[in-house]
């Protein structure tokens, strides 16, 4: 890997801003971009798409290694396919949504996803930005800068409601639920849990504008390259 080549871990929970500020920090610095929760729900909608139950965690281990999971990583272009085909929209329905924390809570799954991530991480010229929610403790302990973001429950619902465009009151109570219940099974689980690495610089998205959480992790990006 070339001398100035950076890897960057950033985690969190849903709704925090880890997608828009990942790609963002990537196309300033010009490096790749990995969103490992997209690999996730690629794996879940395979499992849906082919009948299996996603409740069953033998079924799922036993299936997980079948699908083709391939990530494109231009920040400003993202692509995920599954045997070739292009599951960028069907990834993000509802369906896929509720079914995802189970299918990333059995081990196998992550074993095989983690691998992914890694070869991806390490064939990434001039390095990567991968947002998820074990980067900085399991996937790439050893990335050079760690970020872990968060942000309320309110504003990460808000968040979350303005990206599915359902606006009303509502919807914003509603999603926030899922969210707290997502939260609550990723961060249980056994296999790698959604957490905070211990030398990882925790961000408070809350009060803070996307341009300023960008502009907050590019300094310590470049902090790191001085250092280095
Ligand atoms: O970031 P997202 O909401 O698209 O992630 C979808 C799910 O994938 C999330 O509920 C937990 C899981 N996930 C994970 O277990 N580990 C990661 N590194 C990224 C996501």
């Amino acid at each position: 890997m070339a001398e100035s080549s950076v890897i960057v871990a950033i985690d969190g929970p849903s709704g925090t801003g880890k997608s828009s500020t990942s790609k963002a920090v990537a196309t300033r610095l010009s490096l790749g971009f990995l969103d490992t929760g997209a690999q996730y729900r690629a794996m879940t909608w395979w499992m849906l798409a082919n009948g299996i139950d996603v409740k069953d965690p033998v079924a799922v281990a036993g299936a997980c290694d079948k699908p083709l999971i391939v990530s494109g990583t231009d920040p400003q272009g993202p692509t995920i396919t599954v045997d070739g085909a292009d599951v960028s929209a069907p990834i993000r329905t509802s369906e896929v949504t509720a079914a995802v924390s189970a299918v990333s809570a059995v081990p196998e799954v992550r074993v095989r996803i983690t691998e992914l991530q890694r070869t991806i991480a390490a064939e990434a010229p001039g390095g990567i930005v991968v947002e998820g929610r074990d980067i900085g403790t399991t996937v790439l302990p050893a990335a050079d800068v760690k970020v872990f973001l968060t942000a309320s429950p309110e504003v990460r619902a808000a968040r979350r409601s303005a990206e599915l465009k359902g606006k009303d009151a509502a919807d914003v109570a509603a999603t926030r639920e899922a969210l707290v219940k997502r939260d609550a099974v990723d961060s249980g689980r056994k296999a790698s849990p959604l957490a905070k690495a211990d030398d990882a610089v925790e961000v408070d998205t809350s009060e803070l504008t996307l341009g300023q959480v960008v502009e907050c992790v590019v300094t310590l990006v470049e902090e790191w390259k001085r250092r280095a």
